[in-house]
């Protein structure tokens, strides 16, 4: 069976780490919302929730204590055998999710004293066979060791963020933390691009804030949709689903709807 190793460029999955350390910047809701939008256009998506706040696993309305997750997986893989990420997966609105819950914050310490304790993860998705096109990572709000597993397992990585000062300055930081794991473990990683949420272009300080993330990384690495403030993406995710599921005219359905076809743009061809 074809196997996946990331940094290939080969046609076949993709590996996408959503990630910032910035805590409420959008990550799960990007990450859910732009993985309902692919399932609508036929593609087969697996999302890994990596943050024991297990906030993707709840907002798939998938109680936070299902068993095993990916806290048993890392950990079989790093002790005993090898795990199979396809035995956690739980199947929801179309959606295939390998759980996490919050045993999950303790594996940092765990797992310490592991050999190449960076590299678990992508073991563990070099095995997966290939009949998903694409692997969004919902990454937790910390540079630690789950979001270093995330990174070295990935592509790409995709960057929400709020249009705020001091989100812009923790871009920074990111960036120079990603040069060294680029460095020593990954260095085919790149940015697949920022995705502004909660945009509200009447605010001087989201426009202001756009203006210096064109100049610091280029107009190409900011994704022209905007996602606009939307309650109801709150909502949908208190329900426990999706935004097309939940309300397919709301304007957080079409941002995301958008965001997804500038997204597979990026793929064409490859
Ligand atoms: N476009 C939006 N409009 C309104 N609310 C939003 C929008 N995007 C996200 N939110 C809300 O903002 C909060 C933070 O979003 P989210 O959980 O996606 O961020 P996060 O980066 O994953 O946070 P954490 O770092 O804690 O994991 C959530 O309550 C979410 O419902
Ligand atoms: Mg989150």
């Amino acid at each position: 069976m074809e196997k996946h190793s990331a940094g290939d460029t080969a046609a076949g999955m993709k590996i996408i780490s959503i990630v910032i350390q910035k805590g409420g910047s959008g990550k799960t809701t990007t990450t859910l919302n732009l993985a309902a939008a692919l399932r609508d256009q036929g593609k087969r998506v697996m999302l890994i929730d990596l943050d024991p706040q297990s906030n993707l696993t709840q907002s798939l309305g998938i109680g936070d204590e299902v068993e095993p997750n990916i806290y048993h997986a890392l950990r079989q893989e790093a002790f005993e055998q090898a795990a199979v990420l396809e035995d956690l997966v739980q199947h929801c609105c179309g959606l295939d999710l390998v759980p996490s819950s919050i045993e999950l914050a303790g594996v940092e310490l765990e797992l310490v004293s592991i050999y190449g304790r960076e590299q678990i993860l992508k073991q563990l998705l070099n095995r997966l066979p290939t009949p998903y096109d694409y692997v969004l990572i919902d990454c937790p709000p910390s540079m630690g060791m789950l979001t270093v597993n995330a990174l070295v397992a990935s592509d790409q990585f995709i960057m929400p963020l709020q249009a705020e000062f001091l989100p812009l300055k923790g871009v920074g930081s990111f960036m120079r933390h990603l040069e060294k794991i680029k460095k020593l473990m990954n260095p085919n990683i790149s940015l697949l691009g920022f995705v502004l949420t909660k945009y509200d272009h009447r605010k001087t300080m989201n426009r202001n804030v756009l203006e210096k993330l064109k100049e610091a990384y280029g107009e190409d690495k900011i994704f022209p949709t905007f996602i606009r403030t939307n309650i109801a993406l709150v909502n949908a995710q208190e329900k426990g689903m999706d935004i097309f599921t939940f309300d397919k005219h709301s304007n957080g359905a079409k941002d995301y709807g958008q965001l997804a076809q500038e997204f597979l743009a990026k793929f064409k061809g490859s």
